[in-house]
């Protein structure tokens, strides 16, 4: 690694050509110091981008695995027996494989599904129909991220400093992304903004990208370490603190990048009040009580021997859970493409997404 950061990026996910091309992405694990994409060829190539954080953030790794289903259909019939639905059913149950807490995988995979499944025979076409779709849901969650930064922007005065967790933006959205549309949208709007983006430990996704995204949009940026958000409540303003989520129940419980619920209590001790910024793909009302949203579990490397550079006994036991669960209690208000629910309850969450 060189000690520059890059200044410009392509989009961080592209389909390049038509039903027999590729996806494109850009290896977030090397940002802000190396810019570089990797084009997935095959399904497999995915899941391992998708598993080893190439391509992160819940809509994000949605949007990877819609693409990786239409990759699928390139060697269907050509090397196996498979019919080409075969093929991308089976695809879409492998890509689900790959990482368990953001439900926008499995969204944006049922959305997958549900093309295969009015193909059974994999019809002429099914190819260019699941493209098609995969598009889709990248368009469907590029407006949505639009629309979430309009709602949110409405929250936030002019000077307001600001504190996010982990990186909910454009890297891991098809555009804009979610807790920092908010703050890209006050940015068109004129308002000025003073953001603290929390590293996010283990695998510094605040330090590494939001500070990028951040710097490059000239926001002023300060980052800090995870554990010194309360020392900066406690004794400096802030007005609100805004994060993105992988998963919301129907009663408002929200999961989102381990660490996100410590915030959250500190911002209720202090009064700031606590937002989460997601679209209608975060939300999985089958499941009403956040201990029953399925938590990562990853390498323990990640924790004591990060980028290869041990910092503690390899002998030492490791606990890597990647999400954790804030209760909805202390949620201020979460910022969707169709508005803000607040207060966060079962019956408001229901309201909001009863309206056509
Ligand atoms: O492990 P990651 O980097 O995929 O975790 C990402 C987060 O927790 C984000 O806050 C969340 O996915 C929202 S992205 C708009």
């Amino acid at each position: 690694m060189t000690n520059s950061t890059i200044s410009a990026a392509p989009a961080a996910i592209q389909w390049i050509g038509e039903s027999d091309g590729f996806l494109r992405l850009i290896d977030q694990t090397l940002l802000p110091t190396q810019c570089v994409t990797i084009d997935c060829r095959n399904v497999e190539m995915v899941w391992e981008a998708i598993k080893m954080l190439r391509v992160r953030g819940a809509p994000a790794i949605g949007i990877a695995a819609a693409y990786g289903v239409v990759l699928s259909l390139h060697d269907a019939g050509r090397h196996h027996s498979d019919s080409p639905s075969a093929a991308a059913r089976t695809a879409a149950d492998y890509l689900a494989t790959s990482r368990p807490t953001a439900v926008n995988l499995f969204w944006a995979l049922d959305r997958m599904r549900y093309l295969i499944a009015a193909h059974p025979q994999g019809q002429a076409g099914l190819a260019e129909k699941l493209l098609a779709e995969a598009r889709a849901i990248h368009e469907d969650d590029r407006l949505m991220c639009r629309a979430i930064g309009r709602n949110g922007a409405e929250l936030i005065r002019d000077g307001a400093t600001i504190i996010t967790h982990c990186n909910a933006g454009g890297l891991a959205t098809a555009e804009y992304g979610t807790a920092l549309s908010v703050l890209f949208t006050c940015q068109d709007q004129g308002k000025q903004l003073h953001v603290y983006a929390d590293e996010t430990r283990p695998l510094w996704q605040g330090a590494r990208l939001t500070a990028w995204e951040l710097t490059q949009r000239g926001i002023p940026t300060t980052v800090i370490c995870d554990s010194m958000a309360a020392h900066v409540m406690q004794t400096r303003s802030v007005d609100a603190v805004i994060v993105g989520a992988d998963r919301i129940t129907a009663r408002g419980d929200v999961a989102n990048k381990i660490g996100t619920y410590a915030l959250a209590v500190v911002a209720k001790h202090h009064g700031v009040p606590f937002y989460v910024a997601a679209p209608s793909s975060t939300f999985d009302l089958s499941l009403v009580d956040g201990a029953d949203i399925p938590i990562e579990q990853r390498d323990p490397a990640e924790v004591i021997a990060p980028y290869g550079h041990r910092i503690a006994p390899s002998e030492v036991e490791v606990y890597n859970p990647a999400f954790d669960v804030t209760p909805a209690e202390l949620v201020c208000g979460l910022i969707t493409e169709r508005g803000v629910i607040s207060p966060v309850n079962r019956e408001s969450i229901a309201e909001h997404f009863k309206q056509p």
